[in-house]
Parts: C-alpha cells; structure tokens; sequence
C-alpha cells in the first residue's frame, strides 16, 4: 500500500508549488541583497535576555586586568573606548613578550555579527568572549584559575548571586560580558535619518556617494544591510603584513594558530590563510569576513591586517578592482571613479556612517 502521505509529497502540483516558493525566496533575498538599512535594536539571545544589572556586571568585567594571566591586560586594552573600541594599531596588542597577528576591530555594533572574528569562527558573544582569556598571545589566562580568582571577590559573588542567582563560572562571564558589548552601538547617523525618509539628512556629496556606494561602485554587493555586512567572507586580495614573515614572534603565532586549528603544513605557512583554518575549504583560502562599516572614522587602521592607513587608501584599492590573488572574488573589478566620485564615497563613509557611539566610563572594578 502506498503511503498517503508520500503520495501527496510526490504530487506533480506540490513539486511545482514548492518550486516557485524557491524561486520567490531566491528573489526576495536577491533583492533585497543591496539594500541598506536602518540601524534597529540589536538581536538578544532568548537565553541571555539584557537586564541592567548584567550589564553593569559586564561592563566591570570588561574594564577588569584579573582576565589576563598576569594582570596586566582587560578587554579594553585592545578595544578602548577611548579609540572606538579598539587600539588603533595595524595588528592589535598582545600579551606581553608575544606577538598578536591580527587587527584589533572595532566593538561598535559588534552585536549585529554574526558569526565574530575576521575569518567567523565564533557564532556569538557568548562564545567569543571566552576566546581571547585563553589565547595565548592575548590574554593568556587560565579560566579554572579565573573562576577561582574571582569567587575571592565579594562584590563579584553578590553580583553573580544578583544577576545569575548562582555561583561564578566562565560561562557566565561570558555572558556578562556579552550583554555588555550588546550595548555599544553606534545609532542615528545621517544615514539611518535619510533611510527613514528624513530626504535632508545627507548632504548632496554624501547623497552622491551614497549612490556610488550602491551603485557604480558595487559596495553593497557586501556591505549591505543596516550595519554593513552580508556577514559573509571573500578573499579581495588584501596585501599581506609584512610583519607575518618579518616579525619571528608573528610567525610564531601565525603558526601556533594555524596549528592548533589542525592545519598539516603549519610550518611553511607564510601568509594568513582566513577563513580556510576555519573550513578547510580550498575557495576559503584568504577569505576574510566582510566587516561592517558604521563610525569608520574612528576605527583606522583597516582590514584584518590594518595595511590600509586611511579612507583613501581602501577606497584607492576598491577602484583598482582589489588586490592580486590567484583566488581573488570575481566580485571585484576596476571601478574608474573620478577624483569627485572617491571624495563623495570618502564623505559617505566618513561621515553619513558617523553617529551617536555608546560612552562608557572607567567602572567602578572591584
Ligand atoms: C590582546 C588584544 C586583545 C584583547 C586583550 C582582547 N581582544 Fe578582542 N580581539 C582582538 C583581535 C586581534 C581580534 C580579531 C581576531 C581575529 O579575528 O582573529 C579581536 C576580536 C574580538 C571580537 C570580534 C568582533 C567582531 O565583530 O568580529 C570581539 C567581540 C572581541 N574581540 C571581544 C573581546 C573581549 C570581550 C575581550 C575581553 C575578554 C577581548 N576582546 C580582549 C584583540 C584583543
Ligand atoms: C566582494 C565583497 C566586497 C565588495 C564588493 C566591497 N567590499 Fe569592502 N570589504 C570586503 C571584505 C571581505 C573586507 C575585509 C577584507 C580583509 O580584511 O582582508 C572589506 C573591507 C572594507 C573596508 C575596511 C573596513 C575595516 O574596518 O577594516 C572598507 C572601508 C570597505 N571595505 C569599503 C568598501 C567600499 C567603499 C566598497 C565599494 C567601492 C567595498 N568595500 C566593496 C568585502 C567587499
């Protein structure tokens, strides 16, 4: 006997009427593709809800030098408020006597990606956080050690008590932590107004460079969305540092990384291979994530090895048509913008993408 079931599933009109809800998804998702928007309230966890009692929790935990081995370091030496949340250096800081090999991004609206990092391997903020403490050229901390060391601090046993209503570990750390970083944002540039039909929110060169952005100049093709990002990895043939080959503790933990992440050949790696450690997928190799672009102006030096210096350096690179790379996006290609046409993207990104950025003061650390 035949199933009935299988029977309906297997009907010719279900075939066709499934077929054309796939063709309508494929077209709504590619038109809406290039489309920018609006910047709304970040996306919370169901299982990490915001209270503010966590985020003050966060926020003194993120100021905090316990999370380093040696005391030294907090989360804000290489993502500073004061310097748009990150340390303005081509590749970040790094616990002392190492070397870091990547660029210290931006927090600001971090909340909106996902997945983290440059080449994508953390899918939250729960799940970053925890990251950098073990990192051996970052944080370099133990977190059975942490736990420990912060279970000796009254305070933070209340606070844990209060927000948790149980007892201290890295997850909740973590957590913690998240809620915090969910807070810095960067809300109400010129652009979110035009967006929201304010018509005189941009000026006419940052109106013109807005339709470079989305036109001629193909940027949202990626950076697209209301924070910028398709939140997906392309390799632009980006140059690499060249500290990577030059600089022998970047080597070190250029394959110290590669290592760990079970990459056989580790030993001859000579470049940072980006989303490929992550996948092991040939096509991956140099991919990198497709960052997103709000308060630009203070978030220099760029990409993920911050070799571009200035706005006009990157934009210099776009209109080449990227980098050179034998596995560079056919995404990208010569743009021949005029001198007015880069100084219009140059405002746009400068300055319609600069809006009100999260203060936040030294907390009181316990
Ligand atoms: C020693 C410098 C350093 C310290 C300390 C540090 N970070 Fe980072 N952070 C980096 C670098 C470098 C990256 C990019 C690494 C990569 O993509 O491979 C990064 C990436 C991130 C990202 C991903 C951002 C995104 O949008 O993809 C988050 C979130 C973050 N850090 C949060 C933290 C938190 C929370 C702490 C403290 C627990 C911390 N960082 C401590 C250097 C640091
Ligand atoms: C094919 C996808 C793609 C297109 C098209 C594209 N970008 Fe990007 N963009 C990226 C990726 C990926 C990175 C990071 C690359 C890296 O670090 O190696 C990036 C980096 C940047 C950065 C540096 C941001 C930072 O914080 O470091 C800026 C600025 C930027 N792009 C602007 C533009 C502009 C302007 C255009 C159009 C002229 C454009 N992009 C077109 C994918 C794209």
């Amino acid at each position: 006997m035949i199933n009935p079931i299988v029977e309906i599933l297997n009907s010719k009109s279900l075939r066709l009427a499934a077929a054309v809800i796939c063709l309508l998804t494929i077209l709504i998702t590619t038109a809406s593709a290039a489309h920018l928007e609006s910047l709304k309230i970040p996306p919370v966890p169901a299982d990490n809800p915001q209270t503010p009692e966590k985020i003050e929790l966060g926020k003194r935990l993120f100021f905090d030098r316990r999370l380093s081995g040696d005391g030294t370091m907090s989360c804000v030496t290489c993502h500073d408020p004061e310097t748009g949340y990150s340390d303005r250096l081509a590749i970040s800081l790094s616990y002392p006597t190492t070397k870091n090999w990547r660029n210290s991004p931006s927090l600001i609206n971090t909340a909106y990606n996902d997945p983290l990092f440059w080449d994508g391997r953390a899918k939250s903020l729960e799940e970053q956080a925890l990251f950098p403490m073990m990192s051996a050229f970052e944080m370099n901390q133990n977190l059975d050690f942490l736990e420990e060391e912060l279970k000796g601090v009254p305070e933070y046993v209340d606070a844990f008590q209060k927000v948790f209503g149980r007892e201290i570990t890295r997850q909740r750390i973590a957590m913690a932590l998240a809620s915090f970083e969910r807070t810095i944002v960067s809300r109400n540039a010129p652009l979110d107004k035009y967006l929201d039909g304010d018509n005189t929110a941009l000026t006419p060169e940052q109106k013109k460079g807005y339709e470079i952005f989305t036109g001629k100049g193909k940027c949202a093709q990626c950076h697209t969305g209301a924070n910028f990002t398709n939140n997906k990895f392309y390799n632009i043939g980006v140059p690499e540092n060249s500290v990577l080959i030059n600089d022998p503790r970047v080597t070190a933990t250029m394959r110290f990384t590669a290592k760990v992440s079970g990459y056989k050949e580790y030993r001859s790696l000579t470049e940072d291979p980006g989303r490929y450690l992550v996948t092991k997928d040939k096509k991956d190799w140099k991919a990198f994530k497709t960052p997103g672009l709000r308060e630009l102006a203070l978030t220099y030096p760029y990409m993920h090895n911050g070799v571009f210096e200035t706005i006009d350096d990157v934009i210099e690179f776009f209109n080449r048509g990227g980098g050179v790379d034998k596995n560079k996006t056919p995404l990208l290609a010569p743009l021949n913008l005029s001198d007015a046409e880069k100084r219009a993207i140059r405002a746009f990104l400068l300055e319609a993408l600069k809006g009100d950025v999260t203060v936040v003061k030294m907390p009181d650390v316990p």
